[in-house]
């Protein structure tokens, strides 16, 4: 059973969960290893390519440490399938009860995708006690989560969509911000190119600025 606390005692130190498209499952452990030398050990594997689960169960297996969620989690037939894979916890775009509860049933933190005060509501209902504020930019970026805290004070945010390291401090800030998202440190041409170089130095930077230790 992995419990909310044991999502958020995974994200809050570092404040970043690098959002992975990936085509390739061969590449899963020098990707798993380009992060961890950027200094994180988190990823989440979008179910945005068909090997998805393989790519979780690759990092899991081969880098014990290492915490991995699925993403873009669409259904209940893909929550079984990144259960069955090894994942850490369960991130959809949107908000589907039949999701949450699965993941919940299958004893992993599910983080939906809310922007609203009635979705986060809804959520509250089914014992979540963070979402993904998706997408960030569009919907507000941080004015917009700073005020949806008020009135939801138990519930934390995984904002994500057109943040990188030039506004990521905007979020981090923000206590009630357990982490951000982003393809920005390991772009699916990044990936493709395997410039694991790149990724390293780009997470390393996300995580500087992520702390407020660089001015960008
Ligand atoms: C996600 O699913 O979280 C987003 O696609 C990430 O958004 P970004 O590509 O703008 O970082």
């Amino acid at each position: 059973m992995k419990t909310n606390d044991y999502l958020y005692s995974a994200l809050i130190d570092k404040k970043l969960v690098p959002v992975i498209k990936i085509a390739d499952a061969d590449l899963s452990e020098s990707l798993a290893d380009a992060l961890i030398t950027g200094g994180l050990s988190v990823a989440e594997v979008t179910f945005r390519t068909n090997c998805a689960a393989e790519v979780i169960s690759r990092m899991k297996s081969s880098r014990p440490g290492m915490f991995v969620g699925a993403g873009t989690v669409l259904t209940v037939a893909q929550v079984d399938e990144a259960a069955d894979a090894g994942a850490d916890f369960i991130v959809s775009p949107g908000f589907d009860p039949a999701v949450v509860t699965r993941a919940q049933e299958r004893g992993l933190p599910a983080v939906p995708g809310c922007v609203t005060p009635s979705e986060i509501t809804a959520a509250l209902s089914l014992g979540v006690t963070t979402v993904k504020f998706f997408p960030a930019e569009a919907f507000g970026g941080a004015k917009t989560i700073k005020a949806l805290s008020a009135p939801f004070s138990d519930i934390s945010f995984i904002p994500t969509g057109g943040i990188d390291t030039h506004n990521i401090r905007e979020y981090t800030v923000l206590p009630c911000v357990l982490a951000v998202g982003g393809s920005f440190m390991a772009t699916e041409k990044l990936i493709t190119s395997r410039a694991w170089d790149e990724i390293a130095a780009r997470t390393r930077a996300a995580v500087a600025a992520a702390n407020g230790h660089m001015n960008v």
